[in-house]
């Protein structure tokens, strides 16, 4: 049987596996990415609502969740959100920001699957879909002439170069697997332990019956667990809680904490509740809420606490009133996990990696890249530009 022989090979079609192709084939590097799934790029197709949130214009270090907060720097110093900016603008794609920095496109995602493509065209990088990769073997690997033979559905194919680009858990469905931590245990190098991120978060009965309730409402909150806090959409579906301020809190709880929701942070209700008992006895609570809140909410809110006009509460039942819109104190019972996750935190551990180079420092030629990395980021664009930063970085150096 005839063995193929690349430059590089890259295993994962998606964000970071494509940037780094492209940028490898630059250097005129003979470049083959495999992937296994039918359609490549699925999760940039079906990101940011079908438009692809691809970068941030505030994307810093800030925004990045590591065991080693300091890992992401050199990459993102590397290429930056200006450095894949340029490259859009390149590529004509029409975008626009639509909050907070995040730049979405505006036609649809697959513009810049277009535009990986096109790149990877270009310079002549080959992507190979439908390919099961069947084992990986290396060959006198810190030799200086070591090199990787991988068994696949295409044939033998062997590399003194391999990029694991496989991703994360998240959404098994299009195409998620484990292969990337399996390939870095097969070689020694430590994990750190995974869970869903950016995740909607689930409720035991009482406070379920709530959310089922109030389905579909949204708010402006500020949702804290610990010292952390983000200021957000809030929404209440029938699963439980949603929305962005939720989806980033999930990153930093953790089974057993408590999160603090505070639906109303433009204002201090119990002061105001305490405040118009003086000034207008006669009114009812809930229309004071009603006020601050979506109308469904300030009426559930109210009933749960008693209601009724301001002058038949006491000042410490006005309080209570208050701090259940302030500082509604809620436990978890868990997220909807991987089903519906946009990411995994945790994975390849960042120490056993160069952090200017992506490779692996015990393993020469294996390189690292993207999602499958223990480096997660807010929601917003910046998962993205992680990807588009370790893919580049990793393509100059394979
Ligand atoms: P990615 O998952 O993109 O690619 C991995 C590739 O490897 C896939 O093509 C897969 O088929 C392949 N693969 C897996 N196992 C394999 C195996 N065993 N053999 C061969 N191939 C294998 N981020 C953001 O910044 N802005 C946004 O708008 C969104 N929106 C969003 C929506 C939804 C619904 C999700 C699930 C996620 C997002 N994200 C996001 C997160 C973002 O999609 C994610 O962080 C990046 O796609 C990660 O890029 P990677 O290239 O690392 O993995």
């Amino acid at each position: 049987m005839s063995v193929e022989t690349k430059d590089v090979v890259v295993i994962g079609a998606g964000a970071a596996g494509l940037m780094c192709a492209l940028t490898a084939g630059v250097r005129g590097r003979d470049v083959l990415v495999l992937d296994h799934a039918t359609r490549l790029a699925e999760k940039i197709r079906i990101s940011g609502g079908g438009r692809c949130n691809f970068t941030n214009l505030h994307a810093s270090p800030a925004q990045f969740l590591s065991s080693n907060p300091h890992f992401c720097k050199s990459a993102l110093q590397q290429f930056t959100q200006h450095d894949f900016i340029a490259l859009v603008e390149k590529h004509g794609i029409a975008y626009h920001e639509k909050k907070l920095g995040q730049l979405f496109c505006d036609n649809k995602a697959q513009d810049v699957i277009d535009m990986l493509l096109a790149e990877c065209a270009d310079v002549g990088a080959e992507v190979a879909m439908n390919v099961s990769i069947q084992s990986v073997q290396s060959k006198d690997l810190n030799s200086g002439s070591g090199y990787f033979i991988l068994e696949t559905t295409r044939g033998q194919i062997e590399t003194p170069a391999l990029v694991i680009a496989t991703g994360g858990l998240s959404i098994p469905k299009i195409g998620a697997t484990g292969f990337g931590y399996d390939v870095a245990a097969q070689f020694g190098l430590p994990l750190i332990d995974r869970r869903a991120g950016l995740v909607p978060l689930t409720f035991d009965d009482d406070i379920l019956a709530r959310c089922k309730a109030l389905s579909g409402l949204s708010v402006e909150a500020q949702v804290c667990c610990g010292k952390v806090c983000f200021a957000e959409g809030l929404l209440f579906t029938h699963r439980g809680l949603s929305g962005p301020s939720i989806l980033q809190i999930s990153s930093y709880w953790r089974p057993g904490d408590v999160i603090t929701v505070n639906l109303a942070p433009q204002v201090d209700l119990a002061a105001v509740l305490i405040a118009r008992k003086r000034s207008t006895p006669k009114q009812e609570a809930v229309t004071v809420l009603g006020e601050y809140l979506p109308r469904r909410l300030a009426h559930d809110i109210s009933a749960s606490h008693g209601g009724g006009r301001l002058a038949e509460l006491s000042d410490a039942a006005l309080s209570a009133l208050g701090a259940a819109v302030n500082g509604w104190q809620v436990k978890p019972s868990g997220t909807e996990g991987y089903r519906t996750a946009e990411v995994t935190l945790g994975g390849v551990d960042t120490a056993c990696l160069s952090s200017k180079t992506m490779q692996a420092k015990a393993a020469a030629g294996l390189f690292f890249i993207g999602e499958v990395v223990d480096v997660t980021g807010y929601l917003g664009g910046y998962n993205f530009q992680w990807a588009w930063s370790s893919g580049y970085v990793a393509g100059l150096n394979v």
